[in-house]
């Protein structure tokens, strides 16, 4: 059967991509951010994952606002990486798993979660930029990825509740897949930030951090947060972190196994307009 084996949380801020393209990562206003993923970057080279089941959100690059599907899973063979404006970033084409993403999207629509199936799909910096910050920039991505889209950019979006409780179905169609892969979930965006009008800039630390500890210690207290929250304490933007509670919904405690691991933590102000947050939480063996 699969398994997941971990969870991992963190920002993707476009700029954090642009930087590696143009071969900033060494200047001064980086090195803090780039040196908090240093150990992230051992840890996933020793975890060596079979897939990562990668939960983000476009921003208005393969769906536009004509089409905005509120969940939407990745079922195709490859992603390529997106035209956001400046040409496609120049990284790996993801390499999906049809197999297991189909799997997942039966047992998922049949737990009553209804997702979009999407068979073409370019990713944006959303999922690439998480991407190298884990992986570095490597000729090709270390393990095939399921892209999993979430709406965050376009009212109504999904409560934290409905996310975590999704994690918990993602983690069950997963543990039910008859092969033994080590997989991977990844919860992403955030964390405080705000684009638009006159709180433009918002950034909060102490809510960041404290959300932080919520979802590592009570991830149940964190999924009961409700939207305005996140948009008054952390910002319009804050609300992509309802992402991570896919991620945190399918960890062994939340399905009455024990507590994970804290294998890394990481935050960091500056880094654009967003408070930068990253985790990674093992399950135990
Ligand atoms: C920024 C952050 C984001 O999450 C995003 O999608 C775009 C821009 C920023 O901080 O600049
Ligand atoms: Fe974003």
């Amino acid at each position: 059967m699969a398994k997941i084996t971990a969870s991992v949380y963190t920002s993707h801020v476009p700029a954090i991509g642009a930087a590696i393209d143009t071969g900033k990562t060494t200047d001064p206003y980086w090195v803090p951010l780039f040196k908090g993923y240093e150990p992230s970057k051992s840890w996933m080279e020793a975890s060596k994952p079979d897939v990562i089941f990668l939960v983000y959100n476009d921003h208005a690059t393969a769906f536009s606002l004509e089409m905005i599907p509120t969940f939407a899973i990745g079922c195709a063979a490859e992603f390529k990486p997106a035209d956001e404006g400046y040409g496609p970033r120049p990284v790996p084409t993801v390499i999906g798993h049809p197999e297991l993403a189909s799997h997942i999207a039966q047992s998922v629509i049949q737990d009553d979660f209804d997702l979009t199936i999407v068979n073409k799909m370019d990713v944006d910096h959303g999922l690439t930029v998480p991407l190298n910050l884990l992986c570095g920039s490597p000729d090709a991505w270390p393990c095939p990825v399921i892209p999993f889209a979430v709406n965050v950019v376009q009212y109504p979006v999904p409560s934290g509740q409905r996310c975590f409780n999704l994690g918990k179905a993602i983690r069950k169609a997963i543990e039910s897949y008859d092969e033994p892969l080590k997989v991977q979930i990844w919860g992403t965006g955030g964390m405080s930030h705000q684009l638009q009008g006159p709180r433009a800039g918002l950034i909060n630390r102490e809510w960041d951090n404290a959300w932080l500890d919520k979802l590592i210690a009570d991830p149940a207290a964190a999924a009961a947060v409700p939207h305005i929250e996140y948009v008054r304490e952390a910002g319009s933007e804050g609300i992509e972190l309802v992402m991570w509670l896919i991620a945190r919904g399918a960890m062994d405690d939340v399905a009455g196994g024990p507590a994970p691991t804290v294998a890394h933590r990481f935050y960091h102000v500056p880094a654009s307009n967003t408070g930068v947050g990253h985790l990674i939480l093992e399950n135990k063996q």
